[in-house]
C-alpha cells in the first residue's frame, strides 16, 4: 500500500454496477482509480473519460498488473468473478468482488483461498449488510419485539435484470443465485447458520437456462425462516405489488410503506443508531431523509414508526473496504460468507430440480475463514 494511505484501485467491468461503482469511488476521500478495463473498448475509453480516470483497457488481466494499483474491483459479470479474483491475488492486490463470488460454490471457495493464501483481503457486495432499512428491521427482531422465531418473506415480479447473461445457468445462475443472494446472505447475517432449503422452481420465459420464477424456504437452526416468492419472468414494463415483511408470534413488521400508514411524531419505535450519528454522517445523507418500517403488536390500533437514516449502502460498503485495506483489518463480509451463502442458492437449484429438501448437514464443503 501507499505510503500516504492513498488507496488506488483498477475497476474491472464499465457495465451499470461498475458505473455505479465509479461514482462512489470518485467521491471518497484519497481514493484513486488508475484503471478501467471493458471489454467493450469504447465503453471503457468513455467511461474513463467521464469519471476523469486516466487509463483504460479492455483486457481485465492487464489491469490486474497495472502499476501502482492497491485494490481490484470486480464489477464484471457473475461468471469471470471467481477468475479475477484469483488473478488479483496472484498479483497481490486486495479485492471487491461484486456478488456472487462465483457460480459454484467450489469456485468461490478456490477464489476465497487464493485470497487467503496471498495474504490479500476480500470483500464480497453483499451491500444489505450496509442497508440501513435493513438493519433497522434486524434491530426490531433481535429487540424480541416480534416474537420468535420469525418468517421473512418478500413476494416479488419484475422481468428482473436488464442483460440476458443474467438468465443463463453457467454466466448469471438466474434470480435466486445473483438477486435472492441478498436475502441468504442477510438471513445468515441474522439468523445464524441455515438447517434447510425447499424450493419450487421454474422457467417462465423460454430461452433461459436458469429458473425465473419459484418458491423459496431457507429456514435455519434458528427456527427463523426466509420466504421468497420471486419472478423474473414478467415481460418489460409490466409491474405487480410487492410484499416484504417480517411475521412473529408477537408482532409484524411491514419492509415497505402504505399508503394508509400514518406518521404519528409521538411513536417512533426505535430511534436507529445511525439517525444519531448523522450530524456528520460519513457519506453526507441528508439527515432529514428518514426511511420508515411499520410494527404492528397486538392492542394497537396504529402502526408504529421505525425510523432510521436512509443511506447509500454500496457507499457504506465501499467506505468499509477501503478503510480495512487501510488500517490492515478484517473486512466485514468476506470470502466465508460468500461461499456460505452460494451454498444456500446451490440448494435452492437443486432443491428447485429435484423437489427434494435439501438439508445442510448434507452439504459438506468446508469454508476457512478468508482475511
Ligand atoms: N450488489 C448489488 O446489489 C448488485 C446490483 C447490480 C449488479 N451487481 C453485480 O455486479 C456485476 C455486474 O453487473 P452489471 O449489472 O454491471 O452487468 P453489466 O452487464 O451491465 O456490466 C458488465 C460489464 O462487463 C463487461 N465485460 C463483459 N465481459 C468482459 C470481459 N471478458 N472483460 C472485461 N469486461 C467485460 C461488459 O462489457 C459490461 O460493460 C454482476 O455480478 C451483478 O450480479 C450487484
Amino acid at each position: 500500500m501507499h505510503a500516504s494511505k492513498e488507496v488506488t484501485v483498477a475497476l474491472l467491468g464499465c457495465g451499470r454496477f461498475g458505473q455505479r461503482h465509479l461514482e462512489v469511488l470518485n467521491r471518497l476521500p484519497d481514493v484513486r482509480v488508475l484503471v478501467v478495463a471493458d471489454i467493450d473498448e469504447p465503453r471503457a475509453q468513455q467511461t474513463a473519460f467521464r469519471f476523469g480516470v486516466p487509463s483504460f483497457t479492455a483486457d481485465f488481466r492487464e489491469a490486474l498488473a497495472w502499476p501502482g494499483v492497491d485494490v481490484v474491483d470486480v464489477c464484471l459479470p457473475t461468471f469471470l468473478h471467481a477468475q479475477a479474483v484469483e488473478g488479483a491475488a496472484r498479483h497481490g492486490r486486495h479485492v471487491f468482488c461484486e456478488k456472487p463470488l462465483a457460480l459454484r460454490a467450489e469456485d468461490a471457495q478456490r477464489a476465497a483461498r487464493a485470497c487467503e493464501d496471498a495474504g490479500v483481503k476480500l470483500q464480497v457486495g453483499f451491500c444489505r449488510r450496509f442497508d440501513n432499512g435493513w438493519l433497522a428491521a434486524a434491530e426490531v427482531i433481535r429487540s424480541g419485539a416480534l416474537g420468535r422465531p420469525v418468517v421473512w418473506r418478500h413476494a416479488t415480479g419484475t422481468s428482473g435484470a436488464p442483460q440476458p447473461w443474467f438468465f443463463d445457468r453457467e454466466l448469471g445462475g438466474g434470480p435466486f443465485v445473483d438477486g435472492a443472494i441478498h436475502w441468504y446472505d442477510f438471513g445468515r447475517f441474522l439468523f445464524g447458520e441455515v438447517e434447510s432449503v425447499q424450493a419450487a422452481t421454474r422457467i417462465m420465459r423460454p430461452g433461459r437456462t436458469a429458473p425465473d420464477t419459484g418458491i423459496v424456504s431457507v429456514r435455519f437452526v434458528s427456527g427463523d425462516e426466509l420466504q421468497l416468492m420471486w419472478s423474473w419472468g414478467l415481460p418489460p414494463g409490466v409491474k405487480v405489488d410487492e410484499l416484504h415483511e417480517v411475521l412473529g408470534p408477537e408482532g409484524a413488521l411491514s419492509m415497505r410503506p402504505r399508503q394508509q400508514d400514518k406518521i404519528s411524531d409521538a411513536a417512533v419505535f426505535v430511534d436507529h443508531d445511525h439517525r444519531k450519528e448523522n450530524g456528520g454522517h460519513a457519506n453526507g445523507a441528508d439527515p432529514g431523509n428518514l426511511g420508515y418500517l411499520w410494527l404492528r403488536r397486538p392492542g394497537q390500533t396504529e402502526a408504529q414508526p421505525v425510523v432510521y437514516q436512509r443511506n447509500d449502502m454500496v457507499e457504506e460498503e465501499l467506505i468499509a473496504f477501503v478503510q480495512a485495506v487501510r488500517e490492515d483489518r478484517p473486512t466485514a463480509v468476506g470470502g466465508r460468507e460468500a461461499v456460505a451463502a452460494l451454498q444456500v442458492a446451490m440448494a435452492v437449484l437443486e432443491s428447485g430440480q429435484t423437489g427434494r429438501t435439501v438439508m445442510f448437514d448434507e452439504m459438506t464443503l468446508p469454508a476457512r475463514s478468508a482475511k
